[in-house]
């Protein structure tokens, strides 16, 4: 595959392989240089994670990384995102890490450039997909407590909104995992990928091994979407009395970034249960292991 766009593009040998990659990265202290690859970042909308850690991992394989600034860029004077790429393929770069707020661009924009010998990388489209930030998740999962088919995940707050929920609904799908999606009724999936919804909090966590707390989305709610945060941290705030209904060892985990007192409470967030750093520091080898995929012509 010349892209990595979205989860349900992946077979499952294609998900391990890059798993058992991101670890070996993990481990290894020499890397393999894959500098005739040129990278290039474009982000039309804000990110800390998700482009630290592609530029980090491209540097760590070698690879030359560019961030284009799109308040200097002629994106200003005009220029289609499709003729940006064209304008950078040309210069030789040959990786296009993409985030943007419509859904399916990145899909589009490989159909659309198909002729171009380049790679793009969905680092998160619309309320669509961010299929790097499942697979990271995956990783950290899957290091603490092995296979996702044997577990129970809970994803957490406002899933219709949530590109994370959508990728992560993919991957739970795939390995068959138990998946509860919990959410007030504005917020539930108007038609979910897999999983049970329910609005009870109490049920969803109860013997919950994951917990994925996402953000309130304040940008991405609809004019006529009413949203009371007080009725919502009281309904389904992630704190120490709530984390009980769930198994005592669950691990807690959020995308990022986390509105702190709002969907989840400091303690919870920076307690023994949470491996939310541990999901940003796996984000570096699993880029790592993406690109390398994409590079070799490996991901299939
Ligand atoms: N999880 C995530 O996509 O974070 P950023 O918006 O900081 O990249």
């Amino acid at each position: 595959m010349n892209h990595f766009l979205e989860i349900s593009q992946l077979s499952k040998q294609a998900i391990s392989s890059l798993l058992e990659r991101a670890l070996y990265f993990k481990k290894s202290k020499k890397h393999p240089n894959y500098s005739t690859s040129t990278a290039a970042s474009l982000f039309y909308e804000n990110s800390t994670r998700t482009r630290v850690s592609f530029e980090l991992a491209a540097q760590r394989l070698s690879i030359p990384f560019i961030n284009l600034d799109l308040q200097t860029s002629s994106e200003i004077k005009g220029e289609a995102i499709e003729d940006t790429i064209k304008t950078l393929a040309a210069m030789g770069i040959n990786l296009f890490v993409v985030r943007h707020s419509q859904d399916g661009l990145p899909q589009e924009l490989a159909n659309r450039l198909s002729a171009l010998p380049i790679h793009l990388i969905n680092a998160g489209d619309g309320k669509h997909a961010h299929p790097s930030q499942a697979m990271l998740d995956l990783l950290t999962i899957s290091e603490q407590k092995g296979e996702l088919s044997r577990l129970k995940v809970a994803i957490l707050g406002d899933v219709r909104h949530s590109r994370v929920a959508n990728s992560l609904q993919s991957i739970c799908a795939l390995f068959e995992a138990k998946l509860s999606l919990i959410a007030p009724k504005i917020w539930q999936p108007l038609a979910p990928r897999y999983g049970e919804i329910t609005t009870d909090l109490a049920a969803g966590l109860t013997e919950a091994d994951v917990i994925i707390c996402l953000r309130v989305q304040k940008e991405r709610l609809l004019e006529n979407e009413s949203l009371d945060l007080a009725d919502y941290r009281r309904n389904y705030a992630l704190t120490s009395e709530t984390l009980r209904y769930a198994r005592p060892d669950a691990m807690i985990m959020h995308p990022g970034p986390i509105n702190r007192g709002i969907e989840i409470d400091s303690d919870v967030a920076d307690g023994p249960q949470s491996y939310i750093l541990q999901q940003v520091s796996n984000g570096v080898v699993m880029r790592m292991a993406i690109l390398e995929a994409l590079v070799k012509n490996t991901l299939y």
